[in-house]
């Protein structure tokens, strides 16, 4: 007998992250080959999105994907977030020309308040949230903020496409295969601040950083390459990634809904106050991840370099915290 559906919302479903997303939820590689999916997407009132939405899903229908167990299309969120189990967050308000940070925040403010209280209306209990949108770590909080009846760890950010960067980057300089890597993990925001750590990161039980003995290379190449990623893809393709992210926001979802079996991924989740980042605040730590738990690996030594790193980030994201403070009033 199959196993009943599962429903899974994508907000921003029109967009280029979503065309990269969508098929690979329904042919089961988020959820696993044995799963049926009911795909809730939500998308502006705006008719150009909406009728684009209606295009993806012509294209979905097309498929004929034997897990595909129904397809809607919404612009209100409480409709789109009605009983989901998983809810990814991708669509956002992209900074304008002309448009300070403050305004950026408070678009997304707006966006992120309304969306959580939905969820916090009509999603199930144990719905599993992904931020996707950016300033992801902070919508992730905003988010948290406005769905005070669902746990405060179902709500999480997208930190892994900069763990797959950071573990492409030492693959090729170290000629490691990308898949032997094991113990990698980015600290923080999802921005140029983030800290990409293979201090702890083994290949073949070999220590990665004895491998590489480069500090150098580390500060002056490895970090800014991971960290500025984002901004070389668009300089060469004239858009923002999008299939990396889609993949990264599979990869998230699959090892916390279907466990990463030891090994460290890195998810944006909120602190309990562990490595001195202050409660609430949606930071990437190392996890492991079962039976549909993350739980952050705790004990980890932070020497003096990592300190600064991580003060770095961590004051970043105090600063996009205090910025919304009076809207989550
Ligand atoms: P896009 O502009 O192609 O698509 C975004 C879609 O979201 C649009 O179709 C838009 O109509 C929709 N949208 C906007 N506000 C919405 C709302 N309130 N409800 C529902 N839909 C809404 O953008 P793209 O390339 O798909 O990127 C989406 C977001 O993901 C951006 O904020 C981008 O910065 C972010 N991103 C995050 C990454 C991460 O690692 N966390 C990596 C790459 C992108």
């Amino acid at each position: 007998m199959s196993k009943p559906a599962v429903r899974v919302a994508v907000t921003g479903a029109a967009g280029q992250i979503g065309y990269a997303l969508l098929f690979r939820i329904a042919s089961g590689e988020m959820l696993g080959k044995d799963q049926p999916v009911i795909l809730q997407l939500l998308e502006i009132p705006d008719e150009k999105a909406q009728n684009a939405l209606k295009g993806v899903i012509m294209e979905l229908e097309d498929c004929a994907f034997p897990l595909l167990a129904g397809i809607e299309a919404h612009s209100d969120p409480m409709q789109a977030f009605k009983d989901t189990d998983y809810a990814l967050l991708v669509g956002a308000r992209p900074r304008g020309p002309g448009m300070e940070r403050a305004d950026l925040l408070a678009a997304n403010a707006q966006i992120f308040t309304a969306q959580g209280k939905a969820l916090n209306a009509v999603a199930s209990r144990n719905v599993k949230v992904l931020v996707v949108g950016n300033p992801a770590n902070t919508n992730a909080y905003i988010a948290m903020k406005s769905a005070p009846d669902l746990p405060a760890k179902n709500f999480t950010a997208m930190l892994r496409l900069d763990h797959n960067r950071a573990a492409s980057q030492l693959a090729a300089k170290a000629g490691f295969k990308v898949g032997d890597i094991r113990k990698l993990t980015v600290w923080g925001n999802h921005s140029p601040t983030m800290y990409a750590d293979y201090r702890f990161a083994t290949v073949n039980g070999k220590s990665v950083q004895e491998t590489i003995n480069d500090q150098a290379w580390n500060k002056d190449v490895f970090l800014p390459t991971v960290g500025k990623r984002g901004a070389a893809i668009i300089a060469a393709r004239g858009l923002s990634s999008a299939a990396s992210a889609a993949n990264a926001a599979i990869d998230h979802m699959r090892d916390w809904a279907l466990g990463s079996k030891g090994e460290w991924v890195t998810m944006g989740v909120p602190s309990n106050g562990e490595y001195g980042v202050p409660k609430d605040i949606v930071f990437g730590f190392p996890v492991t991840t079962e039976n549909g738990e993350y739980k952050i690996v705790e004990g980890l030594e932070i020497d003096a370099f990592s300190q600064e790193c991580i003060n770095k980030t961590l004051a970043e994201l105090e600063g996009e915290r205090d910025g919304v403070k009076d809207l989550l009033k």
